[in-house]
């Protein structure tokens, strides 16, 4: 017979996600759901409306707006055929399908420049990693219909913005670039080729492709011996025309006014074909060298609209990775509002005070402070464990003393410190503390709207 082994034998379950995509568990809804406020209410204060596109779209509209050659659309698309042979493509980002929406809904007759905000999921065929998925959200701003730098500063406050109210702005350095127009890049292109010349061997594979397709992406690859090369590579703003370097200085101009501090990095060119000028990059200062670093990026895209069979538009724009801000703020130990969160917590010792507590609990839950109470068998130390995994603001205790005396102790969790009130007092002294607004009173009525 064989011996019986201690050890457990954790069956994985029969189906799991696919590789790179993961469930959003009420734990992460709460900061979801916080962002998505947050977004909405600083896209309100400027003028944004929302705008959402579909999941998927014609394969076309992202291969001929992010760029054949980029490493979106020649590798990480989820791309099928529908049932009659019509090539699909689930969106690997925002700006394609807000452009394709422009142009097909005319929306070059609404007053310009459109501001436009979304916040929606995105499918990249990328190799999984932290801070890399193949479903990931975004938030994104579009500026449509004008081309000033003032636009520019406009998207990149907005979005500093935000990571400020999110308490990520302290991990994040702003970098920015200017990679001129199209027709300036093309002699800059030239001169990189030539640069890299004779050096192939010393490039990674990607680059060594790359360098036929899209030698720009050379300058930002994070592979060792690629960094050095790039290090050495000619400066793309020596190579560019006025126009673009005047816009850039417009650009530098303004956020100096409004006292946002950047870097400037010339090696910044993005990875989507269709930028033209600005280009910027939120990144983590910790992870300075290496990849997935970057909480948001956008840029200009004064060409798309007319390469996607509008009117020659300019444009500006932004997207962030939820996820990325996510792990940020959990990293910086923000806590997130939760209308789940609980204000009291109710702790008692003895037969006589479990007594005295139930007409508390049902006084203080009516005064709209949610209210859970610890009604077991437990010790004062484990009911205070239980509320310090509850992390609420304040415990009532009541033991056989306060139940002689008529009163109960109302502590603060956070501060460790606590007060004896008299009974008939708890109810209104927690609600001070708490503070009315902040109350969850159930009105039937109300409900439907709340
Ligand atoms: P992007 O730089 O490709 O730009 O993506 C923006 C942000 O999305 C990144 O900075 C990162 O935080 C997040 N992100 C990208 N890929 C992944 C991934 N596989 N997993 C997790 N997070 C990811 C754009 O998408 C442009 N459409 C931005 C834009 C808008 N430019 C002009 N308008």
């Amino acid at each position: 017979m064989a011996e019986e082994s201690d050890e457990i034998i954790v069956q994985k379950p029969p189906f799991q996600t696919p590789k790179g995509v993961h469930d959003i568990l009420p734990v992460d809804h709460e900061y979801h759901t916080y962002i998505k406020k947050v977004v909405r209410h600083r896209a309100r204060q400027a003028g944004f409306r929302r705008v959402s596109t579909p999941i998927f779209e014609f394969t076309e509209v992202f291969k001929r707006s992010i760029g054949d050659t980029s490493d979106i659309v020649s590798k990480e698309m989820y791309t099928f055929q529908d049932r009659k042979g019509r090539s699909l493509t689930l969106k690997p980002e925002g700006t394609a399908g807000v452009v394709r929406s422009y142009i097909q809904n005319n929306m070059n007759q609404l007053p310009q420049p459109l501001m436009l905000y979304y916040y929606e999921p995105h499918f990249r065929y990328d190799r999984p990693q932290k801070g890399r998925y193949r479903q990931f959200w975004q938030f994104g701003f579009e500026i449509i219909g004008e081309s000033d730098a003032a636009l520019d500063a406009q998207i990149i406050q907005l979005a500093y913005k935000i990571y400020q109210d999110l308490g990520v702005d302290k991990v994040l350095k702003l970098q920015i670039n200017t990679i001129g127009t199209a027709e300036a890049r093309k002699k800059y292109v030239g001169v990189l080729q030539d640069y890299y010349t004779g050096k192939e061997r010393s490039l990674c594979e990607d680059c060594r492709y790359r360098l036929k397709t899209n030698p720009m992406r050379l300058l930002d690859c994070k592979q060792e011996d690629c960094k050095i090369l790039a290090q050495l590579a000619p400066i793309m703003k020596d190579y560019l025309d006025k126009e673009s370097l005047d816009f850039h200085e417009e650009l530098r101009g303004y956020l100096d006014e409004m006292g946002l501090k950047y870097e400037e990095n010339p090696k910044l060119v993005r990875g989507l074909d269709y930028y033209a000028k600005t280009v910027f990059e939120f990144v983590e200062i910790e992870k300075d060298q290496v990849a997935q670093n970057a909480l948001g990026g956008g840029g200009r895209y004064d060409g798309l609209i007319e390469l996607m069979g509008g009117q020659p538009t300019p444009a500006v724009g932004m997207a962030a990775g939820i996820e990325r801000i996510i792990a940020s703020m959990k990293r910086e130990k923000v806590r997130v509002p939760s209308k789940d969160d609980l204000h009291v917590f109710v702790a008692q010792l003895g037969n006589e005070a479990k007594r005295k507590c139930l007409p508390l609990i049902e006084k203080l839950r009516n005064a709209g402070l949610k209210t859970m109470g610890a009604l077991g068998k437990g010790s004062i130390n484990v009911q205070l464990k239980i509320a310090d995994k509850f992390k609420v603001p304040y415990t009532v205790l009541i033991g056989l003393t306060e139940v002689r005396e008529g009163n109960a102790i109302i502590r603060n969790m956070e501060k460790g410190v606590q007060e004896t009130v008299k009974m008939e007092k708890v109810v209104s002294r927690l609600v001070k503390l708490i503070g009315e607004k902040n109350l969850d009173r159930y009105t039937p009525g109300e409900l439907l709207y709340s």
